[in-house]
């Protein structure tokens, strides 16, 4: 594991100090989920720190393209421009901080309008034309572009990053996109087929660690743990991302699948999770967006090639992913969180053993190290 945590510095809860080795250490202290001290310390050393998914180049196919987002609690927009780049600002008009856009869509000729007084912005963020400003002293429109935010772009999917100074994207996930281009061949000239939006009563993390784990995949998710082989075809983990690939027994239900056909899960720090089930040609990606300290936006965006949006195996994917996965995942992930709220508990145990199988849960202590060494960092740097 690559973190720069030092034993000393890990937090201590009721039945113990976490430790870096996942065989030894208590989990995470139930107060990491439900304090609303601690949560704003993630939003500002994590989710504004971090490389954040928000879409995909698809979303912006032409110049003045644009959609909007919230990432870190804050308001932004990626939009395309006339020389065909795609950027990403604050949404927030630099004269009095209206919001520019909504929603997503396409801009016409003049760009950017505020609608509030009607500045107006090129594309690619310089003030264009500010109303009555002829008489105001040494107003300078240089001075007043929207504020610009780092993009990297993976596989066709757009990641921000709001820390002007963080770390180049490549250095963290390095290799991850020729990993997703590996057994996704085209996977950046998908297309979105559907945006899912489900509303949880769970703490980000919650839902994330849920996803990070499969050992409760036998007992949660009876369908899927009886067509997944237990042995693990491959098992990448790199420093801000991990990569598993499985293989399928027949019976899928809903789908006609041949014994072997792959299956594929990533997961990209913090709150970036994937998966491409067999049967067609699918990349579904699911954001944990924090919404508080109790309550998680995730958003799950199934990616396919173009011309491949109504296939019936897609949608029978969709099914299956919407209807027994997801709401499997969503009750559980709701009761845990109230039960991280109870005085009747506080931390449990990371079940995992020396091979780091996949069917432990040795991802979920890489996911919380990752956590303590952000807010470690962070307190490292105020201090
Ligand atoms: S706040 Fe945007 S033009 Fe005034
Ligand atoms: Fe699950």
């Amino acid at each position: 594991m690559n973190v720069s945590l030092k034993p000393g510095s890990l937090p201590e809860g009721e039945r113990g100090r976490v430790s870096l080795d996942p065989l030894e250490s208590p989990t995470l202290p139930s107060r990491y989920y439900i304090d609303e001290g601690i949560y704003r310390q993630e939003m500002e050393h994590i989710h504004r720190k971090s490389w954040c998914y928000v879409g995909h180049i698809s979303d912006v196919p032409e110049a003045g393209s644009y959609f909007t987002d919230t990432v870190g609690e804050q308001p932004i927009v990626v939009v395309r421009g006339a020389d065909d780049v795609i950027r990403c600002f604050y949404n927030v008009c630099s004269h009095r901080g209206h919001e520019l856009l909504k929603g997503a869509g396409r801009l016409k000729a003049k760009g950017i309008v505020c609608p509030y007084h009607a500045w107006m912005y090129h594309l690619d963020g310089r003030l264009n034309v500010a109303r009555l400003t002829e008489n105001v002293r040494n107003f300078d429109k240089s001075q007043f572009s929207l504020k610009q935010i780092n993009i990297a772009v993976a596989a066709g999917l757009i990641f921000l990053n709001l820390d002007p100074d963080c770390m180049p994207f490549e250095e963290g996930m390095r290799g991850f996109a020729e990993n997703i281009e590996q057994f996704l061949p085209g996977a950046k000239d998908f297309i979105v087929a559907e945006r899912l939006h489900y509303d949880i009563k769970a703490n980000w993390k919650t839902v994330v660690d849920n996803f990070s784990e499969a050992y409760h995949i036998p007992i949660a998710h009876p369908q899927l743990s009886k067509v997944l082989e237990r042995e693990m075809e491959e098992l990448k983990a790199e420093r801000r991302w991990t990569f598993n690939r499985f293989k399928s027994k027949e019976g899928f239900p809903g789908l006609e699948l041949k014994r072997g056909s792959p299956y594929y899960a990533w997961q990209a720090w913090p709150n970036f999770c994937a998966l491409s089930l067999p049967g067609s040609t699918n990349l579904i990606v699911l954001r944990m967006a924090p919404d508080g300290v109790s309550r998680c936006a995730e958003r799950v965006d199934i990616y396919t090639p173009e011309g491949q949006t109504d296939n019936p195996k897609l949608h029978a994917v969709r099914d299956l992913f919407m209807h027994m996965f997801n709401i499997e995942d969503i009750s559980i992930v709701e009761s845990v969180q109230r039960g991280l709220a109870s005085n009747g508990y506080d931390q449990g145990r990371y079940i995992c053993d020396a091979e780091d199988s996949w069917f432990t849960e040795y991802q979920l202590h890489w996911l919380h190290m990752q956590v303590l060494e952000a807010l470690e960092a962070g307190a490292r740097f105020k201090a």
